[in-house]
């Protein structure tokens, strides 16, 4: 079965909607960061662009720079590359001779996908050639028995989870850019999301990988087999290593069954202490139905009714949680959960919620959760920290910043997921400031690892957090992956600048 798919409405909506907030370009990265220096790449000249032409065409080869200009500009306006070059390869054998070409050439390159990283990672630093796979979106095979999809890199992960779903089957990972982000941009980031607490990241998930090496070599490691330990598992390589590696160009995913039954609760609760209480209960009470376990402060839900002008259906409390449940049997999943409700509201756990199975009611509720990201944008600029902590720690740094910041920050807000231990940090401020960023980093790092946590819990490490690595990674392993990345890319070709410090 090959099913093409247009890319979707959603994403150009979704873009666009976000890209109207800021009617000013952001300041271009080079400028911003004057301490990167470029690389020693070769520049861009006519007799490249000829050989893209030649291997995809005129269309598929965009070196206008209005039509770059979307490709050059991170989701959320923190940095600005210049890319004059964009390339839409729609085979792996196209993206093979391109990265051979590039690397013989000495051209940098940077993969992208959807473009809705939160890490600088999916946009040049530089003059960096783009390389898109959104033209790379077919689906190659669904296997409805063992539920295993194999599909291009740039299938976006709704229109993905739509197909599975008339299949009976869905796909294992969801958050809120799915209307816009690829499976290879998620695979490259070892996307978390909202629902890992049931289904694990994407390391036990994805069962095999198509890569496209530095120099041209295609690594087939695309497996559909739940067990297959021949050799040195390098899927892994590929996971989460942010482009840096390799280009992911097909992946095989094993999607779980599509549950029968579906409940979502919204709660609103007084402390943070009864956040932990809560979750506890859920874990226990609820056990093998718990889907989902997500958590917001006031400041943001009120990113939400203030910004998108959406609804909360309960009253105003301090901190709320989003409780979803998902199995098989509709009777036993709402006794279980309507006596986990039962037990926290009587014990004054839960101040007040709303429980709901109906699908419109359970999309407006994951809307106040799923769209804070995109109404922080109208905050104006945000310093953005996506970090696990050990969970009696997790909301520890949120009141830190605020008192560090005081009135330097419009807001400080807390919000994640809370079953994984990772909480999203976000500063607003009305405009970028060099001093407010040096009163927030390192700091920020330095108080993530003396609670033992990750200054990167799902994001990655893409262009903004390389300096910064150490602090939550020993010597020893950063120059093991330096050593890795030498070896497969020596040139240095694959996202320059990312991940790794100089
Ligand atoms: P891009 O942004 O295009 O790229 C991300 C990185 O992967 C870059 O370094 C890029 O170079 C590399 N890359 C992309 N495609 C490939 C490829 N085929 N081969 C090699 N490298 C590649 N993230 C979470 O983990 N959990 C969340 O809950 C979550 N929610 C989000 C909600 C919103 C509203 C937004 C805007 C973002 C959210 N993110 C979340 C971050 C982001 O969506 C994920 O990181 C996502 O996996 C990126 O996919 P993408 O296709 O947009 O990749
Ligand atoms: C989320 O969980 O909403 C995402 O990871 C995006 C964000 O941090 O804003
Ligand atoms: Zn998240």
């Amino acid at each position: 079965m090959l099913v093409n798919f247009k890319r979707v409405t959603t994403l150009v909506s979704f873009i666009r909607r976000c890209s109207t907030l800021s009617k000013s370009l952001p300041e271009l990265t080079k400028d911003r960061y004057p301490n990167i220096k470029r690389g020693d790449y070769a520049e861009l000249n006519q007799n490249h662009l000829d050989y893209f032409h030649g291997l995809l065409g005129q269309n598929r080869v965009l070196s206008d720079p209005s039509d770059c200009e979307m490709y050059n500009i991170d989701f959320i306006k923190g940095v600005r590359g210049y890319s004059q070059c964009v390339l839409k390869p729609q085979t792996t054998e196209e993206v093979s001779k391109i990265l051979s070409f590039c690397n013989q050439h000495r051209l940098a390159v940077c993969p992208q996908g959807g473009n809705t990283g939160l890490v600088g990672g999916s946009v040049p630093v530089f003059d960096e050639i783009v390389l898109s796979t959104s033209l790379m979106n077919n689906i190659i095979s669904i296997d409805n028995i063992s539920g295993v999809v194999v599909c291009e890199a740039g299938c976006i992960l709704e229109s993905l989870d739509d197909v599975l779903r008339e299949k009976g089957l869905m796909m294992p990972l969801d958050l809120g850019a799915k209307g816009s982000c690829n499976i290879g941009g998620n695979v490259s980031t070892n996307a978390g999301g909202l629902r890992l607490l049931r289904y694990g990241n994407l390391h036990g998930s994805v069962l095999g990988i198509e890569a496209v090496k530095a120099n041209g070599d295609v690594i087939d490691c695309l497996s559909t087999l739940k067990k297959d330990n021949t050799g040195y598992h390098l899927k892994h390589l590929f996971i989460g290593s942010e482009g840096t590696l390799g280009i992911v160009t097909k992946v095989a995913v094993h999607g779980p069954s599509k549950p029968k039954s579906l409940n979502l609760a919204l709660l609103g609760l007084h402390s943070f202490e009864n956040i932990l209480q809560t979750y506890e209960r859920a874990k226990n009470d609820l056990s093998e139905i718990l889907s989902s376990c997500e958590m917001m402060d006031e400041r943001s839900l009120d990113v939400v009714t203030s910004h998108l002008k959406l609804k909360s259906p309960i009253g105003d409390f301090p901190f709320y949680m989003v409780v979803e449940t998902s199995g098989s049997n509709e009777k036993h999943d709402e006794e279980k959960l309507n006596a986990f409700l039962e037990g926290v509201m009587s014990e004054g756990i839960v101040a007040d919620g709303t429980v709901t199975n109906e699908p419109g009611k359970m999309r407006a509720i994951w809307d106040l959760r799923e769209r804070i990201t995109e109404g922080l944008l109208h905050d104006g600029y945000l310093f953005k920290y996506d970090i696990s902590l050990p969970i009696k720690e997790f909301y520890s740094l949120v009141p830190k910043m605020k008192e560090r910041l005081g009135s330097d920050a419009s807001r400080v807000s807390g919000y994640g997921h809370i079953g994984d231990g990772n909480i999203h940090l976000n500063i607003s401020v009305p405009e970028f400031s060099p001093d407010i960023l040096k009163k927030v980093e390192p700091y920020v790092y330095e108080l993530t690892s003396t609670y033992k946590g990750s200054i990167s819990a799902e994001h990655g490490v893409g262009f903004r957090k390389p300096p910064y690595i150490h602090y939550s990674k020993s010597e020893n392993a950063i120059s093991l992956m330096k050593d890795l990345k030498k070896m497969m890319d020596p040139n240095g070709i694959l996202n320059p600048y990312k991940v790794l410090p100089s």
